[in-house]
């Protein structure tokens, strides 16, 4: 406990836009700074989290800023909260408390993300969280494996710096993928050794591979094979390393199979469409095993949305 707030309490709070900045074609990235109450709330909140945002409230960005695909859904009610994981999450100490900044990359994908892109500095949103089981890090662990496809990115990204900053020696490498280079939402540059990295990750110091299924940029074919032959090569060792992995669910169990090939525990941040982020509507089920034949639904929202990936039962 902290400041008197329990890990794992969540509630509604203020947040002040401090930034909301183009990153590439479709991709943002939003700091918010988190009112007294709230910053006491999320100063705890671990990689793999979330929080949920009222945008019902948000105009629309001008006409010709709204991308021609989205023009027929664009004037749709946001009647729901949208989840969004974070992508870090730094706490300032002061006097009068923990003051919270937190990071948010988001994909302009729908009313919701479109209404977001209208977010300026000084504009005050709402919040709730911080919400469900984030990645889990033994205290035995040696080397972290981070797979992220597509927006799966933003929760790896968190959990890299988290890594480096409370578990530095830990060796982490990080391969994102996604269906092109337009669509990763990274910044992209030379390496020293292995050509293209992401720079996110390398100020962090953490090694970083790219792979686009169209082979726009680094590997050509899907991230897990780029990390197959990364585990080929490097062979960790099943007893302190975990694979971390975060993106669409074919990729998750393509991870999960990696996992198994190569004897390593591997934890999946799951993603389903949901509604209330707080295990009460019942519109987020995961379906888990219990034994050999046996399996229940938990809910993403609540008991995720990171699971150990030999329980969980994949939809193709
Ligand atoms: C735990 C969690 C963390 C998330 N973190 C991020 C993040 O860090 N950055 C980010 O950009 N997005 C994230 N998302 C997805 C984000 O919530 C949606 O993109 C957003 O709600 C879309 O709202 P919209 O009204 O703009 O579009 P909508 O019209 O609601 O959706 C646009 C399209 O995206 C699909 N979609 C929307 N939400 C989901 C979902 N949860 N799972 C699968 N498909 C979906 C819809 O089927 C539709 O095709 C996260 C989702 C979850 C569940
Ligand atoms: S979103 Fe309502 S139960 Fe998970």
């Amino acid at each position: 406990m902290k400041n008197g707030v329990n890990a794992g309490h969540k509630g509604v709070f203020t947040a002040e836009v401090l930034s909301n900045q183009q990153i590439r074609e479709n991709y943002y990235r939003l700091n918010l700074r988190l009112d007294a109450i709230g910053s006491r709330y999320f100063q705890s909140a671990v990689p793999g989290q979330f929080l949920e945002l009222d945008l019902s409230e948000l105009p629309l960005p001008p006409e010709e800023k709204i991308p021609p695909a989205l023009r027929d859904s664009a004037h749709r009610h946001i009647l729901l909260r949208r989840p969004f994981s974070f992508s870090d999450v730094i706490v300032l100490p002061s006097h009068e408390g923990p003051c919270v900044k937190l990071e948010i990359l988001y994909c302009v994908l729908g009313p919701a993300t479109l209404r977001m892109m209208s977010l300026t500095s000084g504009t005050v949103v709402n919040v709730l969280g911080p919400l469900g089981n984030g990645f889990t890090i033994p205290k035995t662990l040696k080397r972290a494996i981070l797979i992220a496809g597509g927006m799966g990115a933003p929760p790896l990204l968190h959990l890299g710096g988290y890594l480096k900053r409370h578990f530095s020696e830990v060796q982490t490498v990080c391969f994102a993928g996604a269906r092109s280079c337009e669509d990763l939402p990274f910044t992209l540059k030379i390496g020293n050794i292995t050509g293209l990295v992401l720079e996110e990750f390398d100020v962090l110091g953490i090694p970083s591979r790219v792979a686009t299924d169209d082979g726009s940029a680094g590997f050509k074919g899907f991230v897990t094979e780029c990390a197959g032959q990364w585990l080929s090569d490097n062979r960790p060792h099943p007893k302190d390393t975990i694979l971390y992995a975060c993106g669409p669910e074919p990729m998750l169990a393509e991870a999960a199979k990696l996992a198994e090939a190569f004897d390593l525990s591997c934890q999946v941040s799951m993603e389903r469409r949901m509604a209330c982020g707080i295990g009460l509507c019942q519109s987020c089920a995961v379906e888990i095993k219990t034994g050999a034949t046996q399996t229940e639904y938990k809910l993403c929202c609540k008991d995720g949305p990171v699971f150990d990936s030999r329980k969980v039962v994949f939809q193709r």
